[in-house]
């Protein structure tokens, strides 16, 4: 019988995925292996068993492009979580039937393409003896085991593009922006793109904020003469009372998404300064991988068969620069890695004068020189900003008959 790899790709999709699906490929032709794709994650390996033959043909042409040309399912019959912590026991019978797929279709090794969620599927199967590996995916760059997912590189790719966009129309308007992105558990996405875009203010979940704190960054850069701001907010920031933003959906992770609305109208509302919200979502996940996501997927792709051919069943491959190592997917399911609030891309962001709209800011020398933070609830707004304000607001109303 010959040997043969099989691989899927698992959960929400990103750019990435498909030149993981190229490297594996490749990688196992080269090694005298047949290489199958299962079609949209999990539920192709069982009733019904639906693949495809990777072969030159069905691969060409695919590093660049988006999605995956295996599709993908983010919940369905073989979900393993609900929140990060909650192991949901995927049914025996579905077990069994993915062992009988992987007998009858002589498979050395599975290789499951997933974030988290996706990952806790393939601990399952290697539980039940069912031969796999993983592969991290997740734009949101939070399993705990490797550097880098792909698929983040593009989302902040495509997010500080947007910010790039929003600073022009921002400028010419005096408008404040908040820009939501995603980010989950973590604030990544945020914090790389607000720092590569120029945003001026940046929360995420890993750093409580106040709208305070907020809303005299926006007075202060006022006062400076720049009459605009950008606020970048990650999806899973919780609000200053408490909670995050969402659709609560009964048995599946909540839908996130709505802070940036929030957000926007709670800062007019205290400024009485325009602001708008742009809701990035799922922009972040299509389009071209960039050339580091395509690098990174390509390698994730061929170390991944590498550890099949070695015998390394139940180890996810992950990205230590400059090597590529290996961990127990077990270690590497439910465990989130977080932005460090005091870690070295926060203390630059902070050094340049960035907002988290914590306490710290709060403590900021400027904040000792004007006072206490200004806003129209709270306290009394500061007469010459008041003024600016006003004059902004009529100048526009005018411009705009
Ligand atoms: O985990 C990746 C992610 O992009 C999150 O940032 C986001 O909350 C979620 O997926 C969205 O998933 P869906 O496509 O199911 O709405």
């Amino acid at each position: 019988m010959s040997k043969r790899i099989g691989i899927l790709t698992s959960g929400g999709d990103c750019p990435g995925l498909n030149a993981v699906i190229r490297g594996a490929a490749k990688t196992c032709w080269g090694l005298g292996y047949d290489c199958i794709g299962f079609l949209k994650g999990y539920e192709g390996l069982h009733d019904p068993v639906q693949y495809i033959t990777l072969t030159r043909q069905t691969t060409t042409g695919i590093l660049n492009q988006g999605g995956t040309i295996l599709g993908s399912t983010n919940k369905g019959r073989f979900a393993a979580t609900v929140g990060v912590h909650d192991r949901v026991e995927i049914k025996p019978e579905l077990l069994r039937g993915v062992a009988a797929t992987v007998e009858q279709l002589g498979l050395d090794g599975l290789i499951c393409i997933g974030g988290d969620g996706s990952l806790a599927i393939a601990q399952q199967f290697h539980e039940y003896g069912i031969p796999v590996v993983g592969v991290p995916k997740t734009i949101d760059n939070d399993l705990s085991a490797t550097a880098f997912t792909f698929g983040f590189d593009s989302a902040v790719a495509c997010a500080t593009d947007a910010l790039d966009r929003l600073h022009t129309t921002a400028a010419s308007h005096d408008r404040v922006f908040v820009m939501e992105v995603m980010g989950r558990h973590a604030g990544w996405i945020a914090l790389h793109s607000g720092m590569a875009g120029g945003g001026d203010v940046i929360l995420i979940p890993e750093i409580s904020w106040t709208f305070e704190s907020v809303c005299h960054k926006i007075l202060e850069r006022q006062h400076n003469g720049k009459k605009f701001t950008l606020v970048v907010v990650a999806e899973g920031a919780e609000l200053p009372e408490g909670g995050v933003v969402g659709e609560h959906r009964e048995g599946a992770q909540a839908k996130l998404g709505g802070i940036g609305e929030i957000a926007a109208r709670e800062i007019e509302r205290r400024l009485l300064k325009e602001t708008r919200t742009v809701v990035l979502g799922h922009l972040q996940r299509g389009g071209a991988p960039t050339t580091f996501d395509r690098v990174l997927a390509t390698q994730y792709g061929a170390h991944a068969v590498r550890l099949i051919v070695e015998g390394r069943l139940g180890e996810m491959i992950c990205y230590h620069p400059p090597q590529m190592d290996s961990v127990p997917i077990m270690e590497a399911v439910n465990r989130i890695r977080t932005v460090d609030a005091d870690g070295a891309a926060v203390q630059a962001a902070r050094a340049l004068g960035i907002c988290f709209g914590d306490a710290a800011e709060a403590a900021s020398p400027f904040v000792a020189r004007i006072g206490s933070v200004a806003t129209s609830r709270d306290v009394e707004l500061d007469a010459d900003f008041v003024l600016d304000m006003a004059e902004s607001a009529a100048e526009e109303a005018l411009a705009d008959g």
